[in-house]
């Protein structure tokens, strides 16, 4: 039946310059290449300049994403930022992709789910999407976690990197094209298995990040495996008619684990995160961005997101690009 969805009109993502790689950060830690391939997967990442912002990064990702919709900025009426690192503790990110952008007066927030920040931020646009509220919306997820990485610390500091994705998301009547569904969820009981140890109105400073990686593993491979089958019971399809999967991008073990539990190969899977490295709420549409441009996604593929992060928070979205 034919109804309102969100289809994703254009893609787009961003990289910092300066690459970081497993090498250097055996120089600056007590590491090494090994430990961190195995137990992660990553061998480089990039890492924002001093000067840089997160809304440096992000309107770099978003203005991508508006040239692949071929939407000019006036079309645009609300941009939705997924961040845990903003540039300040206000005005939000989005305001500043607003402007930068030169789109005109309409909804700008940030939304903060840390590494499940895309998820949220989606379904948010989506939502706005579907009861009328917006026609097209640019959802970016954006993060400097350098800037909130202690890096003395090496149980963190080989994971999390920087960068930028965006989706230009436009509401059209389609028979199955565009987001199918989407699904959040959060735990606070488990707030302190990730969480930094700052904030405005505790010390007055962002903080630093603090993991219990391996609690965090624990639930990441358990809540991955029961949100993949909610999606699927949902829409009533199997595994096999999935194109791909596009993962958070925090562990390959967490990822292969995931597509196991899908009977899915490592072939469907989109896999950036040696690369990128843990880019937070940017993994996603980085990822995406990346399988886009390089031809493997194509129009019609069915693809299923899913994410874990800090809160807990985790969540899962099926769509057909
Ligand atoms: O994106 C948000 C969600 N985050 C995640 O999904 C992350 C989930 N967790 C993980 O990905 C993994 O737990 C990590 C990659 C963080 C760690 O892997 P692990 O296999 O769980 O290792 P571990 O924390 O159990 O540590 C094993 C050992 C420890 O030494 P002992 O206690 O066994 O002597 C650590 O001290 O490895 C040590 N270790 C390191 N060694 C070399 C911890 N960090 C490092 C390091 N280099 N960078």
């Amino acid at each position: 039946m034919s109804q309102i969805r969100s289809v994703i009109q254009g893609t787009g993502s961003y990289l910092p310059e300066k690459i970081l790689t497993n090498a250097d950060l055996e120089k600056m830690v007590d590491t090494s290449d090994e430990w961190i391939v195995q137990r992660s997967g990553i061998r480089s990442r990039h890492i924002a300049a001093e000067d840089e912002t997160t809304a440096d990064l992000a309107i770099h990702a978003a203005r991508k994403a508006l040239e692949a919709s071929g939407f000019a900025a006036e079309r645009i009426d609300g941009v939705i930022v997924a961040t845990t690192t903003p540039d300040q503790t206000f005005p939000a990110v989005a305001v500043k992709v607003q402007a930068a952008l030169g789109i005109p007066p309409g909804l700008a927030f940030d939304v903060q789910a840390v590494c499940t920040g895309f998820v949220y931020a989606l379904t948010v646009a989506d939502n706005f999407i579907k009861t009328g509220g917006a026609k097209r919306i640019l959802v970016i997820g954006a993060e400097k976690m350098s800037s909130i990485v202690n890096w003395e610390d090496r149980t963190t500091c080989v994971l999390f990197a920087d960068g930028a994705g965006a989706v230009v998301l436009e509401a059209q009547e389609t028979d199955g094209q565009g987001i199918l569904s989407t699904h959040l969820y959060a735990d606070g009981t488990l707030r302190d298995f990730l969480y930094t140890d700052g904030g405005p109105s505790s010390t007055g400073a962002a903080g630093h990040i603090i993991m219990q990686g391996r609690e965090v593993f624990k639930y990441a491979v358990n809540h991955m495996a029961d949100i993949v089958g909610e999606v699927l019971e949902h829409n009533d399809v199997s595994a096999e008619t999935l194109d791909w999967l596009v993962p958070h991008q925090a562990n390959l073990r967490i990822i292969e684990s995931t597509a196991k539990k899908l009977d899915l190969s490592m072939g469907k899977v989109v896999v950036t995160l040696d690369h990128h490295g843990n880019t937070s709420a940017a993994s996603i549409p980085l990822a995406l961005d990346e399988a886009v441009r390089d031809g493997r996604i194509k129009r019609g593929n069915l693809l299923l997101f899913e994410a874990l992060g800090g809160g807990l928070t985790w969540g899962a979205a099926l769509a057909r690009y």
